[in-house]
């Protein structure tokens, strides 16, 4: 996720800048830049990569002192529209170079005001969203910043945190923030904004959060807040009393436990720019679809051409694999399409049987997976068509592939993969409600139903999350279980897969996991009352069978645990214990049922004494063979 400072104050503002931003690589990005306000007017150096190609870049002018001056902007940059380049780094200016923007969020109708804007006449250097907000604000501008913001605003769809500054102005910053963080630091002689907090404990620990739809006015002795209609606000202020390690986490223990908690707006994000309609796209947009909503893939180039395909491959590994066994039971009950799913490093030294109207769907998180990257090179020979799903932009898979649709998640650290996996789960719901809509197979009611019920997901996944507790609770009885099983069926077994490998990864935990319907086949043979049970139950029409398999494992020793859905009452007299979430289709079940099991294998590990973040033997990107 991208990172922003911003520093005016009674000192040089480019050490400051990039000290802040040293202090947010954690978050990672791909490229970063700074703009600074001196004697010689506003002047931007940005860079592609790590930081310190920035730092070698600018340091001949800072010790001419070519880039002294007492306010600037500083931008670590995680790509989404447009790969990592100098070019699209940010800062962004209009058009004259007066006016730089920082931005942090997506930007969701940039496409139409870029049209707009360039119909204007504002010619654009950038492919990135952040661009058009440094022409708006140019377009309204009329020798103030705020007013100009404030009209910038209205025309504005999606999430931002803003940093602006004028060279027209050189005593004050300006920031802005909808859905994505922002704070400002209240220092003696100086005054900072960063969207997280690390980033200004080297100047002071006394912040103000910024809340959705409020600016913040930043002198050299004060800070001034107001709402978007531009009336002054008064804020409360905060003491910052965590160390900076904790504040890397915004306060929780671990990444896994922050990026678990990432999931609903990762999937807001992920979903809401791949909607048309009705509460998805700004009023007086022509949709087409007045008053419901569709689903629009067109943006990456997904048009009715990608529907003819006569079977669905899809090739990934480790969590993005059971995302995409996912995806093959999506493809064929919302397409009626023949999908088969894959692991990459079998997919690649088997003999693949290819036809001429195949599409291959290949899942990476980090898009450089070795394996994964065999098996799109092989499909991509024999002629197919690829579509990527990942997480980074400007990845080599996202860069060899015919059409790349992102994850918007933001970066993963944590090793084991979680909001990365949710949100490949909704791009593969998205790509296969359009596959069975285009392919007339799906009714127009049945599809506004599946819209609708992806449209609940996020708040559905938050819902999980407020009851954390109960799964902590319940982890704290059973961290001594040296042997768990996590079984189901259909969706259910494709999110028992998932669940299993969480377990094993952080906590060491012998885990597996099977379709229910096998476990009279062998695995039953291993159940005895040392073992831990857990049953996935979301798919309606096997309850009955579900209950059976829970009997049978009870018989045997086992404790037992189900998840199944918050009005369903089945299980209360076979299981131990019950676990609930929000209803939604049985079909989509995975987005929510995963997040207990993900819950419940970080609590595990750190009842254990692990570290969750750095499980023993793993590497986050598995670049070799
Ligand atoms: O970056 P990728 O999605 O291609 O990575 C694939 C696997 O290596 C990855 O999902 C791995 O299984 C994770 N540790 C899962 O938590």
């Amino acid at each position: 996720m991208c990172g922003i400072v911003g520093y005016i104050g009674n000192q040089e503002a480019a050490p400051a800048l990039i000290g802040g931003l040293r202090k947010l690589e954690y978050r990672g990005y791909d490229s970063a830049g700074i703009a600074v306000m001196g004697k010689n007017g506003l002047k931007v150096r940005k860079s592609k990569g790590a930081l310190k190609f920035l730092e070698e870049k600018i340091a001949a002018e800072l010790a001419a002192g070519d880039l002294s001056g007492s306010m600037g902007l500083g931008h670590t940059r995680w790509a989404t529209h447009g790969e990592p380049s100098d070019i699209n780094s940010h800062p962004h200016t209009d058009v004259s170079g007066k006016i730089a923007v920082v931005h942090n969020g997506i930007i969701e109708n940039h496409a139409k005001l870029r049209a707009w804007l360039a119909g204007q006449g504002f010619r654009f250097r950038s492919e990135t969203d952040t661009e058009v907000v440094a022409h708006l604000i140019d377009f309204y501008y009329k020798g103030e910043l705020l007013p100009a913001l404030i009209s910038a605003l209205k025309r504005l769809e999606g999430s931002y945190a803003l940093g602006i500054i004028s060279a027209e102005d050189p005593d004050h910053i300006i920031a802005a923030r909808r859905e994505s963080p922002l704070v400002a630091g209240l220092g003696k002689g100086k005054n900072l904004i960063a969207s997280d907090v690390p980033a200004l404990l080297e100047h002071t620990r006394d912040v103000y959060y910024l809340k959705d739809r409020e600016i913040a006015i930043l002198g050299r002795d004060g800070i001034d807040f107001y709402n978007e209609e531009g009336r002054p606000i008064e804020k409360e202020k905060f003491r910052i009393e965590w160390d900076a390690a904790a504040a890397e986490k915004a306060g929780y223990e671990h990444f896994m436990l922050k990026e678990i908690h990432e999931q609903p707006k990762a999937l807001t994000d992920t979903l809401r720019a791949r909607l048309r309609g009705a509460g998805s796209e700004p009023a007086g947009t022509d949709s087409g679809a007045a008053g419901s909503r569709s689903i629009n893939l067109e943006e990456i180039g997904f048009d009715s051409s990608w529907a003819e395909a006569g079977r669905v491959v899809i090739s990934a590994c480790g969590t993005a694999w059971h995302a995409g066994v996912i995806g093959k039971y999506a493809f064929e009950h919302f397409a009626r399409i023949p999908a088969d799913v894959d692991v990459a490093s079998e997919f690649r030294y088997r003999n693949p049987i290819y036809n001429p109207r195949d599409i291959f769907i290949i899942l990476s998180q980090s898009g450089e997976t070795a394996d994964t990257l065999a098996a799109m090179r092989m499909a991509k020979k024999s002629g197919a068509r690829i579509i990527a799903i990942t997480n980074v932009v400007g990845s080599t898979l996202a860069r060899e592939a015919d059409l790349v649709m992102y994850t918007w998640a933001g970066p993963e650290i944590a090793v084991a993969s979680t909001k990365a996996f949710t949100t490949q789960l909704m791009c593969l719901y998205l790509i296969a409600l359009q596959f069975g809509s285009l392919r007339g197979v799906i009714s127009a009611a049945e599809l506004a139903a599946a819209i609708e019920a992806l449209d609940k997901i996020p708040s559905q996944a938050e819902r999980i999350l407020a009851d954390k507790e109960t799964i902590q609770r319940f982890a704290s009885l059973q961290f001594n279980k040296s042997k768990v099983f996590y079984m189901g069926r259909l969706f259910d077994y494709a999110a028992s897969l998932e669940s299993a490998l969480k377990l094993k990864e952080i906590s060491y935990t012998h885990c597996e996991a099977f379709a229910a319907g096998e476990l009279k086949h062998g695995p039953i043979a291993l159940v005895d009352p040392s073992t831990l049970v857990m049953a996935l139950c979301t798919q309606t029409a096997l309850f009955d069978k579900m209950v059976s398999n829970i009997k049978e494992v009870k018989a045997r020793g086992a404790s037992t645990a189900v998840i199944t859905w918050e009005d369903a009452d089945y299980f209360n007299e076979t299981a131990d214990s019950v676990f609930r979430i929000p209803r939604t289709l049985d079909s989509l079940s995975p987005m929510l049922s995963v997040i207990p099991a993900q819950l419940y294998a970080y609590y595990i590990s750190v009842l254990r004494g692990l570290d969750p973040d750095k499980p023993r033997n793993l590497a986050k990107s598995v670049t070799v063979e």
